[in-house]
Formats: structure tokens, C-alpha cells, sequence
């Protein structure tokens, strides 16, 4: 298998944060759980930033409330699996990486839940040219994540748990509340180490697809990320992943500005709240997702544009375009209840003129 280096796209978070994994491990004095790369307080400081012992600057991954993250932390070390749930663009997956990175030093142990998922993929598989020709034996056997992680003690990862038939779900009851996992064919079994954990993510619009039964979501502790609760929140999320998403591309972008993004990020809790950010007025809400990660790729996107072919000078339209984009260029009930926002609300306030001009051209 290929290594990352410093042209590979996405760095593994403990690739990307290695040298502060690094540091916090060194800082750190407090006792670690058995197989746990870090002690349960230095994964805070990695999740959250801050200094550990006074000495290590470490920079925030996640930006929210803190006992969401302690609750998350100490669900891993109980006998019950982690459950992220919330609206899509919360950051369930990137909270998860980042947690399994500092807490067993790999992300990397993942399962994708899809509609196509099998139960082989959570338990094992066989390579069958081996297990026609020798039958079979532990040589033929495919281990998934889960028992790779079972025997190193490890925290696997499930994304978007909600996709995978239900059936297929409830392969993982046994796994959490037995901590085994049998292998008939070979008249044996696999015993999850002490550290084996599970964290699985899933999506409130997806909740329904294929339901949890009552026995497997009782083998979880179930943390709901909320959207950020206020507008300066929300700037400050979308502000510093933004810059950190540049980074990499080393291209001199213009200093955000903040009043510009401010408006972005207004529009957005307004029409997904179906009210006035001052809370005066009603207004018709969009039910596409427009969360904050949303808001991020927006951005990110229209500073690309901007820097090759506006001058480096962020257009509002480009934004309100990417907006569009995230409602749904071809949903009408969506894009009228944009256009009825335009006229009700933003016409009326002469701050978002720019905003105003720019919906209209594109929209009517
Ligand atoms: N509170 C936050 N702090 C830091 N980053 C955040 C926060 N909220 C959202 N993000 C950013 O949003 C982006 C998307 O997050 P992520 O993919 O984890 O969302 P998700 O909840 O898993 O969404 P989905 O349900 O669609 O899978 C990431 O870049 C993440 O950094
Ligand atoms: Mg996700």
C-alpha cells in the first residue's frame, strides 16, 4: 500500500497531526487506559487545543462544547460503543478520525456503511482461491476492521452506520455486548482486547433508512452534535477551517474578511432556522442542509475562484452562487423560498445589498 507524503490529498489526521500526537505523548504524565496511546485527558487537549502540562501548544480540532467532548472520551473507555448523531455537516466523521487517531494512534480501521454493506464486512470474509483450494483454515480468512481491532485492542470506525440493512446493523450486537466474535468454520473464536472499542456516525437524514433495532442502539452511548448555537460560533468554525484548508495549497489568498463571511453565515442560520437572527421576523425555511461544513466548502471554493480569476478579490456572488448550489439549483420549492428570502428579508436591509443584487442575478 502507497504512503502518504506531502503531495498526497488527504493526510491521515495522525499523519497531518504527528507532531503534536507526538508532543502531547511526550508532556504527557497522566495514567493511560491499557492500549491507549494517550491518556483521556491529553485526547482533550488534541481534540480541543491548548497545552497539556503548560508546555505543549496544541491546536483546536474540533470547536464546541467541551462536555460533549468528555462524554465522548469516557463513552470509549465504558463497555458501551460511541455514537455520533446530528445533522449532516456537524463534523461526526472528522470528530471520530480525530478521536481514534489520539487514541490509538490510526484512524485508519473503517468500515463505510452503504445499503450494499454484508455482515462479512463487519465480522470476516474468506480469500476464496485459499479456501477452495485448502478449505478452510486461518490462512483463507479475511479479518474486517472490527476483528483486526478486536485482537490490537484498538477503536474501529463505523460511517454512517443508518445506511447498512438493518440486518447487517445487528451483526454488531453480539460483537459489542460479547465482545467476540465466532468463526464456526474454523471451530474458534476472535476475543477483543482490552482498548477495543467501536465509534459509528450517523446522519439525522438518513435516521429511518434502515432504523436501529432497540437492542443495538442500547449497546451505544448516543452524543448528538448541534449545529454551532450562535452566529460568532459558526464564523469562528468556518473562519479557521477555512484558512487550514488553504494551507496545503499554497496560494497567497487574500485575507478573509470577516464582515463578508458574517453575512454568509447569517443568510444560512436564517433560512435554516425559519427566523430572523434577531428573532423579530418569520421566515420561510430551506430544508437543504446548510450546515456549517457547508459553509466552509462554499467559502473555500470561491476563494479558488477569486484567486485565479477574480483578481484574488472574493466575489459575494460567488458565495451566493455557492449557496445556490447547496439549496439545490433544481429543487423549485427551495429555490422559491430563496427568492421569497430575497425579497422579504434582505431587500429590506441595505448591509446586504451586495447580497440582494447577486441572488437576483442569478436566480430571476
Ligand atoms: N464544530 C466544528 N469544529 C470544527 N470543524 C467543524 C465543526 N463543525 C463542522 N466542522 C467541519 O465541517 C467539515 C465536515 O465535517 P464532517 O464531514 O465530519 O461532517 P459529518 O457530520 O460527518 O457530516 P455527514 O453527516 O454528511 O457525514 C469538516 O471539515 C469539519 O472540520
Ligand atoms: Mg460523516
Amino acid at each position: 500500500m502507497a504512503n502518504s507524503t506531502n503531495s498526497t490529498i488527504k493526510l491521515s489526521s495522525e499523519h497531518q497531526f504527528s507532531h503534536e500526537l507526538a508532543a502531547l505523548k511526550a508532556a504527557d504524565h497522566f495514567p493511560k487506559p491499557y492500549r491507549w496511546e494517550l491518556s483521556p485527558q491529553a485526547v482533550l487537549v488534541y481534540i480541543l487545543g491548548g497545552s497539556l502540562a503548560g508546555n505543549v501548544q496544541i491546536s483546536p480540532k474540533y470547536l464546541g462544547n467541551k462536555n460533549l467532548v468528555e462524554v465522548a472520551i469516557a463513552s470509549l473507555l465504558s463497555d458501551r460503543a460511541l455514537l455520533f448523531t446530528g445533522i449532516p455537516g456537524t463534523a461526526k466523521t472528522w470528530l471520530s478520525e480525530h478521536l481514534a487517531a489520539a487514541i490509538s494512534g490510526s484512524s485508519k480501521m473503517l468500515i463505510q456503511g452503504t445499503a450494499g454493506s454484508t455482515e462479512e464486512q463487519l465480522r470476516y470474509g474468506w480469500n476464496y482461491a485459499e479456501l477452495i483450494a485448502n478449505g478452510p483454515s486461518q490462512k483463507a480468512l479475511v479479518p474486517s476492521p472490527v476483528m483486526k481491532a478486536m485482537e490490537l485492542g484498538s477503536i474501529v470506525r463505523v460511517e454512517e452506520l443508518s445506511r447498512m440493512p438493518s440486518e447487517v446493523q445487528d451483526a454488531l450486537i453480539t460483537i459489542l455486548s460479547e465482545k467476540t466474535i465466532a468463526i464456526p468454520e474454523l471451530n474458534s473464536e476472535v476475543l477483543a482486547t482490552e482498548g477495543f472499542n467501536l465509534i459509528a456516525t450517523s446522519n439525522d437524514k438518513d435516521k429511518g433508512v434502515y432504523e436501529m433495532s432497540a437492542a443495538l442502539r442500547r449497546r451505544f452511548n448516543i452524543v448528538v452534535l448541534p449545529l454551532p448555537k450562535n452566529l460568532e460560533e459558526e464564523l469562528n468554525i468556518v473562519v479557521y477551517r477555512v484558512k487550514q484548508l488553504a494551507k496545503p495549497i499554497g496560494l497567497s489568498f487574500e485575507e478573509l474578511k470577516k464582515q463578508q463571511l458574517e453575512k454568509l453565515i447569517h443568510i444560512f442560520r436564517e433560512l435554516r432556522s425559519g427566523v430572523s437572527v434577531d428573532g423579530k421576523q418569520k421566515i420561510k425555511m430551506v430544508n437543504s442542509n446548510l450546515s456549517p461544513a457547508e459553509a466552509i466548502s462554499i467559502v473555500h471554493q470561491a476563494r479558488i475562484e477569486a484567486f485565479y480569476f477574480e483578481n484574488n478579490k472574493l466575489q459575494t456572488k460567488a458565495l451566493a452562487q455557492g449557496l445556490i448550489n447547496s439549496v439545490g439549483i433544481n429543487k423549485n420549492d427551495e429555490i422559491v423560498a430563496l427568492q421569497d428570502y430575497n425579497e422579504t428579508v434582505l431587500k429590506k436591509r441595505s448591509e446586504f445589498k451586495d447580497w440582494y443584487t447577486a441572488f437576483k442575478e442569478i436566480l430571476y
